[in-house]
């Protein structure tokens, strides 16, 4: 479903457009989700199986809990990021001495719609999706949001920082994508650090990713 090459080769992943059911949870795991909904439940199920496939390389197999606002529990030499949208689920992972932090997003293309772009986007953000096409500005609206989801869940495992949307901007040129951030967030986050960003199509479903690399 991936094509090889979108991850580097030290990244391992597991996508699934199956839902799993609470066989895919531990029972620490099915306690905490005890309180959820049918939707949050059915997705906490596919998304920890799918993160319990792209960590099984790394000699871990314990509980995967849930830390300061929302980010999975990790052992130290693990990191790993998994998103879920209406029709695919997917989670990447990677020993930390390869890439110090991962972060993923899945969005259904079209979903961020025009009256939404004052409260994600920045001026100069904006400006490139006014100049589009109704496809290309559907599409890359679409990637800018998630894009700047896949790096809000790399840096905050790092940070703690709850970063807003207009504080990154991110920038496409000839089919490469640059998360730049507007804010000093910490040494290894000073403002205007530039990371790439990286983007999938697969049907409708658009999967985006951010690496930090040692
Ligand atoms: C946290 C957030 C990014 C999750 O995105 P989403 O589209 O709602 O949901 P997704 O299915 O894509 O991702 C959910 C998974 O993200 C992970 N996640 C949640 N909070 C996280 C955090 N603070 N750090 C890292 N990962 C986190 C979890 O693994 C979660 O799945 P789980 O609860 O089943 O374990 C989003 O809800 C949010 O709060 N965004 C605001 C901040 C932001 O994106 N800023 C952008 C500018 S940098």
């Amino acid at each position: 479903m991936i094509p090889s090459g979108f991850f580097p080769d030290n990244v391992t992943y597991h996508f699934s457009s199956q839902q799993m059911g609470p066989e895919a949870l531990s029972e620490n795991e099915l306690a905490v989700a005890q309180k959820y909904g049918a939707k949050r439940f059915a997705d906490f199920c596919t998304g920890r199986y799918c993160l319990r496939k792209s960590i099984a390389p790394y000699n871990f197999t314990g509980d995967i809990l849930i830390g300061d606002r929302g980010m999975p529990l990790l052992p130290d030499h693990i990191t790993a990021s998994l998103s879920h949208s209406k029709k695919l689920c997917g989670a990447v992972a990677s020993l930390k001495q390869n890439n110090i932090s991962l972060g993923i997003d899945i969005e259904t293309n079209g979903r961020v719609h025009e009256e939404m772009w004052r409260l994600l986007f920045t001026p100069k953000e904006t400006a490139y999706l006014s100049a589009q096409n109704k496809v290309n500005s559907d599409l890359l609206s679409t990637v800018f949001f998630s894009m700047k989801e896949a790096y809000y869940k790399m840096q905050f495992p790092l940070t703690g920082v709850y970063l807003d949307f207009p504080e990154v901007e991110i920038e496409h040129t000839d089919g490469f994508f640059v998360v730049t951030l507007l804010k000093d967030v910490n040494d290894r986050f000073p403002k205007h650090k530039q990371t790439s960003g990286h983007m999938l199509k697969l049907g409708n479903e658009i999967i985006t990713y951010c690496a930090l690399t040692p």
